[in-house]
């Protein structure tokens, strides 16, 4: 597919906020683009291309220095607009010397990259504000993970695969015989599946002492082109707390590193026990547990899906319905894309 398995004009996650301490940049690929990350001290976040113009080493093994980013090879300086600002021995600054800069945005705890040629829009930024607004807990993850981004959001938009993969964590009964009722609205789909009088699961014995049976609710909704935000709960069966009620939330968002290769951001975060590190703790476990055996699955998925020399298709059977639905959204909004670019070329 070379390039044309993401969409060129939006924003991917491209870091965790707090991951951006002190004088140390983040190295990191997104989008076949290795880029360097940094925060000056103005606490305001720079991405630059990590190839410094001057020799090509990467300006990643070099540190902050105020608010511009200092190469580690020659310790020639570029502000967050890939400007030159300082080159050793005050020479002089040649005319178009420069490092490529992205758009970026720190907004819920996380930060935001523009992969464009279009002007970067801040309202694409999907709403992850449970991420960071001090009404809810959240506790943050990451993983690297070795398949197709798209796999992950084919995952994620099924949890009928809870019952089978993470049977010490999130299995619990109801999944597997509650459809899962899923509607288009625009370019973002919607999930649902409520689970009546059904067996609890691990996760709700351990953070809520719900030991018999529950009602519970998991709530998708997906934004193209990588984000998912999941609404889940569960009650003492016929209990009166309102269905849809978030128990937590997990955010999710899949940036491609490459075509077959993607960081996995997420944030689970819930509005109750703020600051009980108990229950963070009880959260991290089992999500980083659960996330890791998604991980193992789906890079096992990626290595049959390069091995097949027909290029054959997935068979898809109702409970696949969301990513399916999700997966076509993302296709028209990429060839919509290109046609555009096409068209563009042609009229220069
Ligand atoms: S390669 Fe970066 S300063 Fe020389
Ligand atoms: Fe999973």
């Amino acid at each position: 597919m070379g390039g044309s398995y993401f969409l060129r004009n939006h924003w991917y996650i491209a870091a965790h906020g707090f991951e951006l301490v002190g004088k140390k940049p983040v190295k990191r690929t997104i989008c076949d683009e290795a880029v360097v990350i940094f925060r000056g001290e103005d606490n305001n976040i720079g991405i630059l291309s990590d190839r410094c113009p001057h020799r090509f080493a990467p300006l990643s093994t070099g540190e902050v220095c105020g608010n511009d980013i200092q190469c580690g090879y020659h310790g020639i300086r570029f502000n967050r607009d890939g400007d030159c600002t300082h080159i050793p021995g005050n020479l002089e600054v040649p005319h178009g010397f420069r490092a490529r800069r992205y758009p970026a945005v720190e907004r819920h705890g996380f930060v935001w990259m523009w992969m464009g040629e279009k002007e970067a829009d801040p309202s694409l930024i999907p709403d992850f504000r449970e991420n960071s607004d001090p009404g809810w807990a959240p506790v943050p993850g990451y993983l690297n993970i070795a398949c197709n981004y798209q796999i992950m959001v084919d995952n994620i938009l099924d949890l009928t695969h809870v019952v089978f993969v993470h049977k010490t964590t999130l299995a619990g009964g109801g999944v597997t015989d509650t459809p899962l009722e899923v509607k288009v609205e625009g370019d973002s789909v919607k999930a649902q599946r409520v689970m009546m009088n059904v067996d609890t699961a691990p996760i709700y014995r351990a953070a809520r002492g719900l030991n018999g049976k529950i009602d519970r609710w998991q709530i998708f909704e997906s934004l193209p082109p990588c984000y998912v935000k999941i609404v889940l709960g569960a009650r003492e069966a016929g209990a009166t707390t309102p269905l849809g009620e978030p128990v937590h939330m997990v955010l999710n968002g899949f940036t491609p590193e490459s075509e077959k290769r993607h960081h996995y951001f997420w944030s689970t975060t819930r509005p109750w026990a703020l600051g009980d590190k108990k229950v963070d703790e009880l959260y991290k476990g089992m999500i980083d547990l659960a996330f890791n055996e998604d991980k193992e699955i789906v890079e096992e998925q990626q290595k049959f899906i390069d091995a097949d020399p027909e290029n054959s298709h997935f068979t898809n059977f109702a409970f696949d319905r969301a990513g399916q639905s999700a997966r076509r959204i993302l296709r028209r909004l990429i060839d919509e894309e290109q046609a555009a670019d096409k068209k563009l070329e042609a009229a220069e």
